[in-house]
């Protein structure tokens, strides 16, 4: 499907989906209230479905994913305590530091293997203030991304999940997934999301990545969480008023947008093996589980790639000093990876 105003390839993200027209429609003709005050009845029923989706008690619209893991983090931890998650995460890299700002906590990084973390290491990496004379922090809370972005898009084995969150509860810590892309998780691994999330006490799921909703997260857990989520959202000013036009996106998002979301892995799949068979760059074919492709540069810099691709329509993201990024989603096609290929290949 492509329904994307211009000719450029954008695979810088999934972040970047348009509203379609069929989505537009929907926003338009939603019933809205005041969801401050709890009666825009359109937010409501997208919380009650995400809730229900995931096997959880309860659930709360958020304006966007960074929110949506703080407010877990502030509502399950105490200044003072340790969160522990991936070295690569989202959590620790890309949130601004979120963690120590507003929930200030200190972060235990575990390494990965494509960004999946082996749960000895996360056993390892729970230190606790009591029995060390008052040494270490309070190791409270274990962050699991699934899908992992910066491992490439890899899903975690549901043995691994359930491990961690066996982790957590021996060693009395809540356990959280920056489920940002969760269900691209479960189309890719035929795991239903409820399963994938039993053991987890919060999950923060993003409408506005795969799933093509203009904007929007929704973090679910226990009634009593989600409580607590509630009042940290408003104070972090996260309280939307009539915005059930945008909660009806995610309604329609989650009609229509879940079972495609292989349509983009396939082309994900097709992109990497044509682009690994390029002498002039390198993929790593066992990361390439969803709609992410990194590519390494054998020569030449990552920015120097990203605009030779650039003036050939095509648009990527560079991620350091010798990769890339290219993301699939609704917006692309067949023929875009086709076009996407040949620009890598006159690129080289
Ligand atoms: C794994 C993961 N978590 C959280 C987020 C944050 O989402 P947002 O950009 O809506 O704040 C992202 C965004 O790309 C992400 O990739």
């Amino acid at each position: 499907m492509r329904e994307y105003p211009g000719d450029r390839v954008d695979l810088r993200s999934d972040t970047v989906t348009q509203p379609t027209p069929a989505m537009r429609e929907a926003m338009s003709q939603a019933t809205v209230g005041d969801d401050v005050l709890g009666d825009d009845p359109t937010v409501i029923e997208l919380q009650d479905r995400m809730a229900a989706m995931l096997g959880k008690e309860s659930a709360l619209f958020v304006p966007s994913g960074t929110m949506c893991n703080a407010t877990a983090i502030r509502a399950q931890t105490e200044p003072g305590d340790e969160i522990i998650t991936e070295a690569h995460s989202h959590i620790y890299i890309y949130e601004g530091g979120g963690f120590a700002a507003l929930s200030g906590v200190s972060v235990a990084l575990v390494p990965g293997m494509m960004g999946i973390m082996d749960p000895a290491d996360v056993a390892r990496a729970v230190r606790k203030g009591d029995g060390s004379l008052g040494h270490f922090p309070n190791g409270s809370m274990i962050c699991v991304e699934n899908t992992s972005n910066r491992g490439g898009g890899t899903c975690y084995p549901l043995e691994t999940m359930d491990a961690i969150a066996a982790v957590a509860s021996d060693n009395s810590c809540t356990s959280h997934i920056d489920g940002a892309r969760i269900f691209n998780a479960s189309v890719a691994t035929g795991v239903e999301a409820s399963r994938i999330a039993r053991d987890y006490d919060s999950v923060s799921i993003c409408l506005s990545k795969g799933l093509g909703a203009p904007v929007g997260s929704v973090l679910v857990g226990t009634k009593e969480m989600i409580y607590r989520a509630y009042r940290w959202r408003k104070m972090f000013g996260g309280g939307m008023r009539q915005v059930g036009v945008l909660a009806a996106a995610g309604l329609f998002a989650l009609d229509n947008n879940i079972e495609r979301l292989g349509e983009d892995h396939s082309l994900a799949r097709k992109l990497a093996e044509a682009i690994e068979a390029m002498p002039s760059f390198t993929v790593d074919l066992d990361q390439v589980q969803t709609n992410m492709v990194y590519v390494g540069c054998e020569e030449g810099s990552a920015d120097d790639l990203v605009s030779r691709l650039s003036e050939k329509g095509v648009d990527t993201l560079t991620i350091d000093d010798s990769s890339i990024r290219a993301v699939t989603h609704l917006h692309i096609t067949d023929e875009d990876i086709d076009r996407s290929i040949a620009a890598f290949e006159s690129s080289q």
